[in-house]
């Protein structure tokens, strides 16, 4: 027990004399120094917080990280509920032998979108159609502001995808289509969410993921094959990493999907030749949720192959235990080298250097009473009006008129805040409803408007004369491969209701919320204005 005691006091001592050099580098390679194989394998594994099989396995196997998944929100969804968890963790993994603090990483991947009250911003479909970085810098600062109010330290964003079929559910997570778009919003995003020094409590850790060609695959299948020359990987999915990595990003996700047939998370030309040695990224180098068990069905190997292709911290996400014991025994066998352990475990120590994690572990309360602001929300309306497409304006009809008018206004998404959030909102899949504090489209247009009558008719069913029907259709919440679809059509019953209130003589403006570009031909000739929304939160 002494000798415990007297260890702790020595190796407090020693960390805290090492918080106080000013070469980053030198910090992390004292503290590596001090460490076991078992301290330095615990650094590499990250555990979803609900997977915690106890609490105090986080001191126990030296956990280098937890995170949150979609919808993984502590009993209490609200900022001191967040708060009071991640306080939590974080003084049980400063309990462990060093007291490594943990970096706690969540998708808050528009906005905060886990937390209960929090700003949510478009999603990157409508963020690209700004075509403003400047605005994009300054939302991403006010999301960096948000999740680090909660104590978290790392967003797993942005999502840099070059998405090509919009039958793939992630269309709406990549800024658009093209390598330019790409390389112009994941700079914008990543210099907002990090900043210039990432020790500044506003500041968070940014993750550009997912590395690489998740856009690219064959029908765009989730998770798929991206069967491309090396040049057009390069050239269209690879070039927004290269921004990122001039940007100093810290982190960035290994992709589920494969080239030409390979897996990426054991792609060791992809990860290591060209990511860090060729591209110089220095940061730290994070799998995705299970992603290294798809490498191969026996695990053992999926593991090795994994770590020697480059990857250094896994997101488990479950069997931490199981992975420690395999990757320990690897370095054992000599089938992972040391060496390739001590780069992943800088890397990452690195970041958590540049966090000033070591000096400032916990929450800085200071952030709270902006969370979910009016100012915040401001800045998210800005963004939301930059991201509107006007495809179509035709006889004066828009803007409406706040006086004197009749406005009828249709379709059940129109009074769905869920569903203009899109997934990744509250929940993994996001859903119908009220699911957090906002303003849907009904409710909007209803506060603006002054003397003009609002009605409100879901199937637009409404035989008295009006000047105007706003209708609002599209498509309701998914995430991921849940979103995958074989058609782009319009439902038949949104294409219904728009004719049908056309066909009564009335104007009609129509919002599209959809997470990717649709097929709308058929609808078209029945509208006099055409707004294509995204998911606008
Ligand atoms: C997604 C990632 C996400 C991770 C953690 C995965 O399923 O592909 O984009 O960051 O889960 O929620
Ligand atoms: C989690 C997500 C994760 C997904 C991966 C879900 O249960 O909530 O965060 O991306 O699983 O399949």
């Amino acid at each position: 027990m002494k000798y415990f005691i007297t260890l702790a006091i020595i190796v407090s001592i020693t960390l805290s004399a090492i918080s106080q050099n000013p070469d980053i580098d030198q910090k992390v390679d004292s503290v590596l120094n001090l460490m076991t194989l078992d301290e330095k394998i615990g650094q590499m594994a990250q555990a979803e917080k609900g997977a915690l099989e106890n609490i105090y396995d986080i001191s126990y196997y030296s956990l280098g990280s937890l995170l949150s998944g979609g919808g993984s929100s502590p009993a209490s969804n609200t900022l001191q509920g967040w708060i009071n968890m991640y306080d939590n963790y974080q003084s049980i993994a400063l309990e462990s032998r060093l007291g490594i603090p943990l970096i706690y990483g969540i998708d808050a991947v528009h906005g905060h979108n886990n937390v209960y009250g929090a700003v949510i911003f478009p999603h990157n479909i409508g963020i690209g159609c700004t075509w403003n970085p400047e605005l994009v810098k300054t939302a991403n600062q006010i999301v960096a502001k948000e999740v680090a109010a909660t104590g978290i330290d790392w967003t797993f964003s942005p999502c840099i995808t070059v998405p090509q079929n919009e039958r793939w559910g992630r269309t709406y997570e990549g800024f658009g289509e093209t390598s330019e778009i790409q390389k112009i919003m994941s700079g914008a995003s990543i210099d907002g969410l990090q900043g210039s020094d990432l020790s500044n409590p506003e500041t968070i850790l940014a993750c550009a993921k997912h590395f690489v060609g998740d856009g690219g695959t064959i029908n765009g299948i989730d998770q798929g094959n991206t069967i491309v020359t090396e040049q057009i990987l390069r050239e269209l999915h690879m070039a927004g990493y290269i921004d990122a990595i001039n940007l100093e990003v810290g982190s960035i996700m290994a992709s589920y999907n494969s080239w030409n047939g390979v897996k990426l998370h054991g792609h060791d030309y992809l990860l290591t030749d060209v990511l860090k040695n060729e591209l110089g990224f220095n940061g730290f180098i994070v799998s995705d949720w299970k992603g290294v068990d798809q490498v191969n069905e026996d695990y053992r190997d999926a593991v090795k192959r994994s770590i020697n292709a480059g990857i250094d911290m896994v997101m488990v996400p479950d069997r931490y235990i199981y992975f420690i014991s395999i990757l320990k025994s690897l370095v054992q066998d000599n089938e992972v080298s040391i060496e390739r352990i001590d780069d992943a475990v800088k890397r990452i120590l690195k970041q958590k250097f540049l966090l000033n994690l070591f000096d400032e572990p916990f929450t800085n309360n200071s952030l709270a009473s902006s969370f979910g602001s009016v100012a915040h929300r401001n800045i998210a309306k800005q963004t939301v009006r930059e991201s509107m497409v006007l495809l179509n304006a035709k006889n004066d009809v828009l803007p409406l008129q706040k006086n004197n008018k009749k406005i009828l206004v249709a379709g059940k998404l129109a009074s769905d805040l869920g569903a203009q959030c899109g997934g990744w909102t509250i929940s993994w899949q996001g859903s119908n409803g009220n699911i957090t504090e906002g303003t849907n489209i009904l409710t909007g247009i209803q506060n603006l408007a002054e003397s003009s009558e609002v009605i409100y008719s879901e199937n637009g069913n409404y035989n008295n004369p009006v000047d105007v029907a706003v209708v609002v259709i599209g498509e309701n919440p998914y995430a991921e491969g849940a979103g995958d679809r074989v058609s782009l059509n319009i439902d038949m019953g949104d294409i219904n209701l728009i004719k049908n209130i056309k066909e009564k003589g009335i104007p009609v403006v129509a919002v599209l919320i959809s997470g990717r570009p649709m097929i709308i031909s058929e609808i078209m000739p029945y509208t006099d204005a055409f707004i294509a929304a995204w998911l606008p939160g």
